[in-house]
C-alpha cells in the first residue's frame, strides 16, 4: 500500500511540473522543448531527450549530463569550451525559432492583433489558417487558462503537425485544430467566438462564416493580407455583412541599434567674450586657437538602421455589433 502511494505521488509531481508554453517551470526535464541561445541572432529549438546530444558551433551538449536537471537560463559549456544559454520557451521565442511550413506572423503584428482583438484570459477565438502555428501559440498563451482557440487549416499535414506541436508544448487542451476549408465549411460552430482572425489568401470568402462564429452579442475580427487589393475586397465583404468600425492598419517596426559614435568637435572660433575690445591691453590680446584638429567626442547612442524593415501586411479590424 505504501509503495503504491509513493509511486502515485511521484507520477503526480512529474505530471504537474512538465514544461508548458503557458506556465514557467524552473528545471530542464526529459521531453521539454528548450531554446538554445548562442546570441541574439542565433538560436534554435531542441527537444530534450535522455541519451541525445546536440551539436553547436561551440561543440557538443549531452542532454543527460549537460541539460537535464539544470535550471532554465543556465549557461552550459559545450565540448569545445564555448558556451550557450538554455532558455525556457515562450510564444515569442517560438515565433523566432519555429520550423517554417508557411509564411508566419511575427511579434510586431501579433502584439497589435492581440490588443485590437481585445483578447484576454477566457476569450474564445476562431483562427484560419493555422499555418506554422506562430500566431496560434501567442493566442493560446493569452486566452489561457479558461479560454479556447479553434483553428482551421485545410492542408492536412500542416493541421497534423500543428496538433503535434501543441501536444508537445502541453497546450493541446486549449486548442482544437480542424482540417477543413474555412471558405466552404467555416469554423464548424456558431455564436461562440469573442474574436475571429483570418490569414488566408481570400478572406472575403470567409467573412460570412466569421460572422456566424462570433457571439450573437458581437465581437471583433481581424484579417491579415499582404496586398491592398485583398484588403479592398475584404473591407467590402465586411461592410456587406454589417460589420462596423472597419479600419486597416500597417505596423512598421524601427529598432535602434546601440553604436559607438565618434564626432569631431567643430572649430567654431573663439567665444565672443574673449574677443578683444578697444579698451583691452596687450595681455588681453586674442590667443591662438588651442583645439586640436583631431579632437573628437566618443559616446554611445541609439541609431536607426540604414535600411528599414519593409511591409509585412495590412491588418484590417472590424466589429460585429448587436445592433
Ligand atoms: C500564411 S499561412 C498562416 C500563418 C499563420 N498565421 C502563422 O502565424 O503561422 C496561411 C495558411 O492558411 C491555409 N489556408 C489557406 N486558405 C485556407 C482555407 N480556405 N481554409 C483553411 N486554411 C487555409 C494555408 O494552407 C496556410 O497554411
Amino acid at each position: 500500500m505504501y509503495v503504491c502511494i509513493r509511486i502515485y505521488n511521484i507520477f503526480f509531481l512529474y505530471a504537474v511540473t512538465r514544461m508548458s508554453f503557458i506556465e514557467y517551470q524552473d528545471i530542464i526535464q526529459d521531453g521539454d522543448t528548450a531554446i538554445v541561445y548562442l546570441g541574439h541572432d542565433s538560436m534554435f529549438p531542441v527537444t530534450i531527450q535522455h541519451g541525445s546530444q546536440t551539436q553547436t558551433k561551440y561543440g557538443v551538449m549531452r542532454h543527460s549530463t549537460d541539460l537535464i536537471g539544470k535550471k532554465y537560463g543556465s549557461k552550459v559549456t559545450c565540448s569545445k569550451g564555448g558556451w550557450v544559454y538554455i532558455l525556457y520557451p515562450t510564444p515569442e521565442l517560438w515565433t523566432m525559432n519555429l520550423p517554417h511550413r508557411t509564411q508566419i506572423l511575427y511579434s510586431t503584428d501579433i502584439s497589435l492583433i492581440t490588443m485590437m482583438l481585445e483578447l484576454k484570459p477566457g476569450s474564445v477565438v476562431c483562427e484560419s489558417g493555422t499555418g506554422s502555428g506562430s500566431l496560434s501559440h501567442a493566442i493560446i498563451r493569452t486566452v489561457a487558462p479558461t479560454g479556447h482557440l479553434y483553428t482551421v487549416e485545410f492542408h492536412q499535414q500542416r493541421a497534423e503537425k500543428a496538433m503535434e506541436e501543441f501536444r508537445q508544448h502541453k497546450v493541446d487542451h486549449l486548442v482544437t485544430v480542424k482540417n477543413q476549408d474555412v471558405c466552404k465549411s467555416g469554423f464548424g460552430m456558431s455564436h461562440i467566438a469573442d474574436a475571429v482572425f483570418l490569414d488566408i489568401p481570400s478572406p472575403w470568402e470567409a467573412i460570412g462564416h466569421a460572422k456566424s462564429a462570433l457571439k450573437v452579442e458581437g465581437g471583433r475580427i481581424c484579417s491579415f493580407s499582404p496586398c491592398i487589393e485583398q484588403v479592398q475586397r475584404t473591407c467590402r465583404a465586411l461592410e456587406g455583412h454589417g460589420f462596423t468600425e472597419i479600419n486597416t492598419l500597417e505596423i512598421l517596426l524601427r529598432v535602434h541599434d546601440v553604436r559607438t559614435i565618434r564626432l569631431q568637435i567643430p572649430d567654431l572660433g573663439k567665444p565672443l567674450e574673449d574677443q578683444a575690445s578697444p579698451a583691452s591691453d596687450a595681455n588681453d590680446a586674442p590667443k591662438p586657437m588651442t583645439y586640436s584638429q583631431d579632437a573628437c567626442s566618443i559616446f554611445k547612442s541609439g541609431v536607426p538602421p540604414r535600411e528599414t524593415v519593409g511591409h509585412t501586411g495590412y491588418l484590417t479590424f472590424a466589429t460585429k455589433s448587436l445592433f
